[in-house]
């Protein structure tokens, strides 16, 4: 538990994560400024946040840095000297960014260099960090955290990368601590994109058929967002290193995209025919299989509790109020 009215930014605070996110901080004494282009995030998503007097939230893009430090300035005025910042916003559409690499750069690298501009220019001390399994590239082994060579295959994240190095540049000269985690696919209520959120969308459209891309083989670990915000708390409460970092995923499991396939269309009960495209890799840059190892975060005392398929269902379930719902956000 946090000492009662401590600071902190979340940017992406509208998104799937960042919104779950600022929930559990404001309910864990913190106060929340929140800060969303809404380029992907949603508001619906802050409903609940809100209505508390903690939480403050605008609208802008973190490239926009003098309207950026205006408001932290402000909100600083209001509530006090800002302890950590939760670095969320990224481009999520990885395919988006295959398309027009401006989108990962601007997004994914700029939101981080300007955000640490910020943290250096208020004297902010602590960042916890958004990364991704897409900085390895691809491999054989189950990837650990001293996996190497890094070669990223998607712009998403080569741009990821190279915000762990900047990061670690910044911590050199100014930071005080730092939070590292290396997601795998993501997925739970409120999501925003990915795979459930896509098959969802299809079978709205289409319950007659549902389209996957490539052969429905390929294979990775998906953790539901509600442990990835326990193992986050975790990890910042228990890693006191000046710099840590860790993959965060389920327990030597992963889950076939032709596994999600079937679950959705038997948890929605559509009786879809299910078409594949063809081919080992859904699209360019998209690493078909890989496997995590949490071996080290196991040491550190944390452990998931549900299978990659498990997650799968749970969050196929949490979002089948899309199939009826003519809304954008939801709970
Ligand atoms: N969900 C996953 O499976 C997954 C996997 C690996 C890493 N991540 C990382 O986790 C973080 C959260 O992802 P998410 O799934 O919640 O995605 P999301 O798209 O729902 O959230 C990101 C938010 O950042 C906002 N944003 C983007 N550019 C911005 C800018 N220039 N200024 C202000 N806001 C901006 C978007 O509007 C969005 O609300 C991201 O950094 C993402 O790269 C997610």
């Amino acid at each position: 538990m946090s000492t009662p009215r401590a600071v902190c930014l979340v940017t992406g605070a509208a998104g799937f994560v960042g919104s779950q996110l600022v929930d559990h901080l404001l309910a864990k004494g913190w106060s929340v400024l929140g800060i969303d282009n809404l380029s992907l995030g949603n508001t619906a998503h802050l409903e609940k946040a809100l209505a508390s007097p903690l939480f403050q939230f605008s609208q802008l893009d973190i490239n926009d840095y003098a309207a950026l430090r205006s408001r932290v300035e402000q909100a600083q005025a209001e509530l006090g000297a800002i302890r950590q910042v939760w670095h969320m916003a990224a481009n999520s559409d990885i395919q988006a960014g295959v398309r027009n690499p401006n989108i990962d750069l601007e997004r994914t690298f700029l939101t981080t260099f300007n955000t640490l501009k910020l943290m250096d220019e208020f004297a902010i001390p602590e960042l916890a960090f958004a990364s991704s399994s897409a900085i390895y590239g691809p491999h054989d082994q189950a990837l650990t955290e001293n996996t190497g060579p890094l070669f990223p295959i998607s712009n998403y994240g080569a741009m990821k990368l190279a915000s762990e190095g900047i990061i670690s540049a910044a911590l050199e000269r100014f930071l005080r601590r730092v939070w590292i985690f290396r997601f795998p696919n993501v997925v739970g209520p409120r999501g925003t994109h990915g795979v459930i959120y896509d098959f969802l969308h299809k079978l709205k459209k289409n319950p007659a058929e549902l389209e996957v891309l490539g052969d429905g083989s390929q294979e990775k670990p998906y953790l539901h967002v509600s442990e990835l915000l326990e193992a986050m708390f975790f990890i910042v409460e228990k890693a006191t290193d000046r710099l840590n970092f860790f993959n965060i995923a389920p327990r030597n499991s992963a889950t076939t995209v032709k596994f999600i396939a079937e679950a959705t269309v038997r948890l929605a009960g559509t009786h879809s025919k299910i078409r594949y495209t063809g081919g080992s890799r859904g699209w360019v840059g998209d690493v078909a299989k890989f496997r995590y190892s949490i071996e080290k975060l196991e040491k550190l005392g944390w452990s998931p509790k549900l299978t990659s398929n498990e997650a799968v269902e749970q969050a196929i379930r949490d979002n089948l109020w899309l199939l009826t719902s003519t809304a954008k956000g939801g709970a």
